[in-house]
């Protein structure tokens, strides 16, 4: 059962968030190396400024996450961003993505009206994960991260949440 973190998780969060950055560079906008250079402060900042949901095993480890982030600009307060989705490569195929992606959604529902995402083309388990939960390709960003000298090409992905 997902967890919202709190900025007192942030120690948890910023191990999780670096693991995932450090083994997927080519599908996470943020720079492991930048990233890792933040301080714990950062990351409390991020976990009191978005809603990061996290699967904990009983020991207290972090297995996975995924965040979401409300626009507060009048014109954008509409939509919000899902964001930072990973399972650690141990609890994956369990249903544990499935499961954060529907808390945030849960969140966001009576917040806002559509989440928005984009996913690095070729990263077809997290396409089918978005796509189970009605989500529908809007977009197609050429060149949208460039990773060690070799470009990639995002699909952005919306859903109406009605
Ligand atoms: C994408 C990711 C989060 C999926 O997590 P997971 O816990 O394994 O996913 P679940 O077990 O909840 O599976 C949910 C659905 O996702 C899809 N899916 C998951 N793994 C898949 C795979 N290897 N191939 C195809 N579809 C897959 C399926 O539609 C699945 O539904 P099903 O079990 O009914 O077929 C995980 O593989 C991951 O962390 N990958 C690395 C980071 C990443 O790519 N993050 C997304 C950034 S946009």
């Amino acid at each position: 059962m997902p967890r919202c973190l709190g900025p007192g998780d942030a120690a948890a969060f910023r191990a999780l968030r670096l693991e995932a950055l450090r083994l997927h560079p080519e599908v996470f906008a943020a720079d492991f190396a930048e990233e890792a250079g933040r301080p714990l402060d950062w990351f409390a900042e991020r976990l009191a400024s978005n809603e990061v949901w996290a699967a904990v095993a009983p020991d207290g480890t972090l297995l996975g996450m995924a965040g979401l982030i409300c626009h507060a600009a009048a014109k954008l307060r509409h939509k919000a961003v899902l964001w930072g989705v990973y399972v650690r490569a141990e609890a994956r195929g369990t249903g544990l993505g499935a499961a954060l992606v529907g808390a945030v959604l849960a969140a966001a529902r009576g917040k806002v009206e559509e989440v928005r995402l984009t996913v690095t083309v070729g990263n077809e388990a997290a396409i089918r994960l978005y796509e189970g939960f009605g989500f529908r390709v809007y977009g197609w960003e050429e060149r949208a991260l460039r990773v060690a000298g070799r470009d990639y090409d995002d699909v952005l992905m919306a859903l109406r949440l009605g």
